[in-house]
């Protein structure tokens, strides 16, 4: 490194404010920084930028901002000039080796005017040079991270300058500790929403199965919803909505007796208004101002009301009535009628389709009659797929959203196919996943890594279901190996989950590649062994 500079920190005496100037103004561009509502990355590394430009210091203009992880070890997260070597050598450092670690292991920080044997990582070529090394703690005293600035060899410290390595270190501290809380409490909410969600679903099943075994009435009413909603235009966010709050419109069943529910035969007056109080009871369920409960109770709640007003409980009439509950109206009768209940047999379709169009602008809202009978084709397709009586698992059946086409670093090839469509659409929607991960990881939003990741979680166990399903009906010899590799990760994909709820600032892109390369692995090798498996199989099953 160069020689010493005359105009270095030692000459503080000739400019005597210059030191404390610069500490100021670092101090106040890191707090600037600090508020900026930019990606936590993005941050540290403008923070970092700040530090290694401060001249007193006579820094090597290098350095890198390390957090930790679960595993008792240093995840660089910022980084100014370092050498490539080092950016591989130092991308995880684990507590107690090299500088970084040693900070990280004593809580203390450490200065070192030169290369010295406590210098673990090195590589040819590596200039000498000093450095600092800052642990970050937590007020329990918690390292939460390491900063590192190069010095120039045989640097100095001024006076105040390991006061100010203090300050500097309780500063970013602060605003790492700040940052972590609040992804924490981002991430929590998620997970939370989630868990409500799935109570919510095991809610709906629980109700469901009582008067309806195979639970297909509740998938089929929903798909015919959503067939509905999409030829009257609704949006994405809409659909995805109407999915998720169709499936409760009878949850207040959960409060009507079996001698009333089950009875093969016709209500009597009493048993009847008894029997309407679903209604109410699932709007109480379903009380709560989150958007999905809203919609689910508006529709729990109004989905036995009449266009023409004689309907049930509150008799509302027409637009009063909420499209997603007039939505849910004329996809439940339709299901209704057309299936075996305790006290009624199925009718004909064309019945149904009959009865539903007599009834447009008297049961049902005359647009959606007629997006309905537009939609016929669709409808009659959702009534085959998911049918009562249908013996192979319902989890084949689960639709998964058509991926979206999406510039990513993974794209579906045609060298993908296992031969088997609905696989291949399954295997599309999770590298659709990564993509969406990949994108959460480059643009530092860390809630959309975690929503990808649970749907991942979702999704990934849905199709392990369906192929393993797949696998077993047609007597694949490698069944068991391949379940074990599912199962594994699974576990991974918790892992992680779990990792980023406890350390979601440590979360880097090495998780990223771990899932493209299973994935891509797994679908490209292991997936298409059974895909040839079953392409040799004359008679296999699809
Ligand atoms: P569900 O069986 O799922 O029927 C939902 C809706 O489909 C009914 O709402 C009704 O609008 C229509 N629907 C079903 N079957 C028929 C039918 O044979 N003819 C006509 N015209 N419409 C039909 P609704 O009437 O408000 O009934 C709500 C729920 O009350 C029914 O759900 C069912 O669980 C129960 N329920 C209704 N009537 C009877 C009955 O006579 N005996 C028993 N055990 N339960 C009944
Ligand atoms: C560098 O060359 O980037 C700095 C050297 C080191 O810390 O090992
Ligand atoms: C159903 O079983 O979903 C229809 C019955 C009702 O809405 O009350
Ligand atoms: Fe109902
Ligand atoms: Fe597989």
């Amino acid at each position: 490194m160069g020689s010493f500079a005359t105009t270095g920190i030692n000459q503080v005496s000739v400019h005597p404010r210059s030191v404390e100037w610069e500490v100021r103004d670092a101090i106040s561009a890191i707090l600037e920084i600090a508020l900026k509502p930019v990606g936590f990355r993005r941050q540290l590394q403008e923070i970092l930028d700040v530090l290694v430009s401060i001249s007193w210091l006579r820094a090597a203009n290098k350095g890198a901002i390390f957090v930790t992880n679960g595993q008792r070890e240093l995840v660089m997260v910022a980084q100014h000039e370092l050498s490539a070597p080092l950016l591989d050598k130092c991308a995880k450092v684990p507590f107690g080796c090299c500088l970084c670690g040693r900070a990280a292991e004593s809580k203390r920080v450490l200065f070192r005017n030169c290369v010295d044997h406590d210098h673990d990582i090195r590589f040819d070529g590596m200039e000498d040079h000093g450095h600092y090394n800052l642990p970050l703690t937590d007020p329990n005293g918690d390292v939460i991270g390491v900063v590192v600035l190069y010095l120039e060899h045989g640097h100095t410290p001024h006076s105040q300058e390991l006061q100010f390595m203090e300050m500097l270190g309780h500063a970013l501290s602060n605003v790492i500790l700040s940052r972590d809380l609040k992804l924490k409490a981002e991430v929590n909410a998620i997970r939370l929403q989630q868990a409500q969600m799935d109570m919510l679903h095991k809610l709906v099943a629980a109700s469901e199965f009582r008067d309806n075994e195979t639970g297909a009435h509740i998938k089929r009413m929903t798909q015919y919803a959503l067939c509905i909603g999409r030829r009257v235009g609704l949006g994405q966010e809409d659909l995805k909505l109407l999915e998720l709050a169709a499936p409760m419109h009878d949850i207040g069943k959960v409060g009507i007796p079996d001698e009333i529910l089950l009875k093969p035969g016709k209500l009597t007056a009493e048993e009847w208004a008894i029997m309407q109080r679903h209604a109410e009871i699932g709007a109480n369920i379903l009380s709560g101002t989150h958007e999905l409960l809203r919609a689910s109770r508006d529709i729990a709640w109004c989905h036995h009301e009449k266009w023409d007003g004689s309907g049930y409980p509150r008799g509302l009439k027409g637009e009063e009535i909420p499209l997603f509950a007039r939505i849910c109206a004329l996809a439940d009768v339709f299901d209704a009628l057309t299936s075996e209940r305790p006290y009624k047999s199925a009718w004909p379709v064309e019945d149904a389709i009959a009865f539903i169009q007599e009834n447009s602008g008297s049961h049902f809202d005359p647009a959606l009659v007629e997006a309905f009978t537009g939609g016929l084709r669709e409808m009659l397709e959702i009534r085959l797929i998911y049918n009562d009586h249908d013996p192979e698992p319902t989890a084949r059946k689960v639709v998964l959203r058509e991926a979206l086409p999406r510039e990513g670093v993974v794209s579906w090839r045609a060298s993908m196919s296992v031969g088997v469509d609905f696989i291949d659409k399954q295997h599309q929607y999770l590298i659709d996943l990564i993509n969406r991960i990949h994108e959460g990881i480059e643009q530092g939003d860390t809630v959309a890594i975690v929503q990808a990741l649970l749907d991942m979680k979702t999704y990934t166990e849905v199709h392990f279901t369906d192929e393993e399903d797949l696998m077993r009906r047609n007597g694949y010899p490698d069944l068991e190996r391949h379940m074990a590799l599912h199962q594994g990760f699974i576990e991974k994909t918790e892992s992680f989950l779990v990792d980023f709820e406890r350390y979601p600032l440590a979360i880097g892109s090495e998780f990223f590649h771990y899932l493209v390369n299973w994935l891509v692995h797994h679908i490209q090798k292991v997936d298409a062994e059974y895909g040839r498996y079953l392409a040799g199989k004359g008679d296999a099953v699809r």
